[in-house]
């Protein structure tokens, strides 16, 4: 596909994430720069099924670099899961003549796009890793990942404040439904006594073991941060589990952080991260590129077909997971 390409189109998709707004910006700024003409689709898929897509000028990305959330709103599209819903996506962007597409998101956003691109070769897009999950192969981190770390280990430390005071074991829950690399650096980070994640099974007597190791040195509190998608069930679960082989402490809590995680003011390195990829998204574009994410490896920018980056799974660097335990006793 070699025509020449003349207005894009971005659009953020799946959970938002912080930094999203300092790819649009960066997005939109390099459009400008070449020349080109850029819109911006609203609700991610759904606005291009619905039509809600509007020109965008330079102004239009003033004051938004630190801003969190994102400026085009985002949705989980079930319609675009359809061919029907993709067929009324496709009519909209030619109707508008747009040539190509820059898709902002998740695991969904470039599922959606390779279904997208295998009906509609003539219309190319690019994608650029947005999700707080930092769970996508072919980039060393996702943006947002950073900031809701960040977030998660604010909590932690706040937590362990209250917690030594009363002499109580917290179970901290992140988010990461398949991932757990919130989990194990907010862990790491934090300071945590434990860490429970979907890599890796975690059995009721490991880590009732582990408090008792933490108790026979005089350890009267603990965290223990768990992610979503954990092994072991829920935090209240875990936390109804383990309460009558613990009695060293004073008492179990359980905090869920949510979706405290996906909000905020982007952190420096979501910023120039965001800032890199939506540069590289436009110039990716501009070199005839389609069905690719444009992520970042070694710092530098690097490009993955999307079937790669949704079908491959990105491994946990054990090495800092085996630390995280050692650190944790
Ligand atoms: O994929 C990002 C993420 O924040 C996950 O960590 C979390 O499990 C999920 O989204 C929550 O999604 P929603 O906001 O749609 O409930």
């Amino acid at each position: 596909m070699n025509k020449d390409i003349k207005r894009i189109a971005v659009l953020t998709s799946g959970g938002d994430a912080p930094g999203m707004n300092a790819a649009v910006r960066a997005i939109v700024r390099n459009a400008f720069n070449n020349d080109l003409h850029i819109y911006g689709i609203m609700r991610g898929y759904q606005g291009m099924i619905e039509g809600t897509i509007k020109r965008l000028e330079t102004s239009d990305v003033s004051n938004i670099i630190h801003r969190g959330g994102t400026v085009l709103k985002t949705a989980r599209s079930k319609e675009f899961m359809t061919p029907e819903g993709r067929k009324k996506a496709y009519e909209n962007l030619i109707y508008n003549d747009i040539d190509a597409v820059i898709a902002i998101g998740g695991n969904g956003t470039f599922t959606g796009a390779m279904h997208f691109i295998e009906e509609y070769p003539d219309i190319p897009i690019v994608g650029i890793p947005g999700t707080i999950d930092n769970d996508l192969y072919g980039t060393d981190f996702t943006i947002g990942f950073d900031t809701a770390v960040n977030t998660a280990v604010q909590a932690v430390d706040k937590i362990r404040d209250t917690a030594d005071s009363h002499n109580r074991l917290f179970f901290v829950e992140v988010m990461g439904r398949h991932s757990g690399y919130i989990a194990l650096h907010t862990a790491i980070a934090g300071g945590a006594g434990g860490v429970l994640i979907p890599e890796e099974e975690t059995n009721l007597d490991d880590l009732v073991k582990l408090l008792k190791r933490g108790a026979k040195r005089a350890k009267l509190f603990s965290i223990v941060v768990v992610a979503e998608g954990n092994h072991m069930g829920t935090v209240y679960d875990i936390a109804k589990k383990v309460e009558d082989k613990v009695d060293f402490y004073d008492d179990i809590k359980v905090t869920v952080i949510g979706h405290l995680q996906r909000g905020g003011s982007p952190s420096y390195f979501d910023r120039v991260l965001a800032s890199i990829l939506g540069f590289g998204a436009v110039e990716a574009l501009m070199n005839h590129k389609t069905g690719i994410m444009v992520g970042i490896k070694n710092n530098n920018v690097h490009f993955t077909p999307f079937k790669d980056a949704i079908t491959k799974s990105k491994p946990l660097n054990k090495e800092l997971l085996r630390m995280a335990h050692i650190l944790a006793q």
